[in-house]
């Protein structure tokens, strides 16, 4: 038998994703630190004292013949303390991108009405494709200047769901508490999920408003300032029926056992978080002046990356490359033509970068 059954209808029109450089290979490849720019992860390892918590683990006579814990106990009281909300709010997942793909299956139904303020993470878009949801996406005049006007007037009572993420990937755009109030108004009839993935980069979040409006599911991840991008862990913080409508889907052995130690040793060493949130602040402000004084277009958004508009962004994504800089060509997403996205780590990695990136460009 060689025949090949083709995937379910709302799957054939999707495209599989075009990874970017993986650590692996770039570790192979001869030179003296590589630098990895291009997913927006930390630059740093996490905190010493994750690797504590591993050896701690790891040294009792049982660990990983059993299944993790289910409920993430331990975990979800810590973050519960981190997060200012109940334990009962939220639900510990594999990555935020099991929260936003659970979220959509838990929701999306075939048609629905998604409104994603876009350029967005590609991803959410694409679970909810994969729910043959119907996407409308709001764009702006200028990709870096919110007109939230634009997403209230795509909201109807047809609506099912809305997508945001604050600050947003690929362009920062930062939603006010104010601002989002106005979109769960309007979206009254549908889950509002708001993406804060790179929540710990600005400190602005919409928690505060689950009290009041149980339409909001908000996402976060560890993978951006707690530098856990491999071990695969996010959580979920939303109403507790709402929660209780997402266990329904949840499959409770999904977050690993290293991933639960992990998150919480990160999440017990805010010395470590603040140092690195630091760390990449100043960076950034060295970027931005290196690149001004270089006469380079350039945008820097309140999260751990930049955009870096070039002539010929492919070639000089592929020369800094050879150099061992990995930074990511955003020019087949719409509005983002020519620029280049990079991650910003500390400040003295970014030196090394802009010491390359000026040869580069010369
Ligand atoms: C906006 C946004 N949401 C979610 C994710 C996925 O994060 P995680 O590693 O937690 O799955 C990313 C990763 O780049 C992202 O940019």
């Amino acid at each position: 038998m060689r025949k090949i059954i083709s995937p379910k209808k709302s799957i054939r029109s999707l495209k599989p994703y075009t990874a970017v450089n993986s650590f692996a290979l770039i570790k192979k490849k001869p030179r003296q630190e590589p630098h990895k720019l291009d997913w927006n992860e930390a630059t740093l390892p996490p905190s010493p004292r994750v690797f504590r918590a591993f050896k701690r683990y790891l040294s009792q006579p049982h660990h990983l013949n059993w299944y993790p814990d289910p409920e993430c106990i331990a975990l979800r009281r810590e973050l519960a303390r981190y997060t200012g909300r109940d334990e009962s709010e939220i639900l510990v997942t594999n990555g935020s991108d099991a929260a936003l793909d659970l979220i959509a299956r838990t929701y999306l139904d075939d048609d629905d009405e998604v409104i994603i303020a876009a350029p967005a993470y590609s991803h959410f878009t694409l679970f909810a494709r994969s729910c043959d949801a119907m996407i409308k996406e709001v764009y702006y005049e200028n990709p870096f200047k919110k007109e939230v006007d634009k997403i209230i007037n795509a909201i109807t009572p047809n609506t099912r769901m809305v997508y945001i993420i604050n600050p947003n990937n690929p362009t920062g755009v930062l939603y006010t508490i104010d601002e989002v109030i106005a979109i769960l108004k309007k979206a009254a009839n549908a889950i509002v999920v708001v993406d804060e993935a790179y929540y710990e980069y600005t400190m602005r979040s919409a928690t505060p408003l689950l009290s009041d409006f149980t339409n909001l599911i908000i996402t976060r991840s560890f993978s951006k300032a707690l530098s856990l991008a491999g071990a695969r862990i996010g959580y979920i913080i939303s109403h507790t029926e709402n929660i209780k409508n997402l266990m329904r889907l949840h499959n409770i052995k999904s977050v690993n056992t290293l991933a639960q130690v992990a998150a919480l040793a990160a999440l017990q060493d805010t010395d470590y978080l603040y140092a690195y949130l630091d760390a990449v602040k100043k960076a950034k402000h060295y970027v931005h002046v290196e690149l001004q004084r270089m006469g380079i277009e350039h945008v820097i958004t309140p999260s751990n990356f930049i955009l870096v508009k070039v002539k010929n962004p492919r070639h000089i994504e592929q020369e800094l490359a050879t150099q061992g800089v990995y930074v990511r060509d955003r020019s087949m997403v719409p509005q983002l033509n020519g620029y280049l996205r990079l991650n910003i780590g500390t400040p003295k990695q970014m030196k090394k970068v802009i010491e390359i990136f000026k040869k580069v460009i010369s």
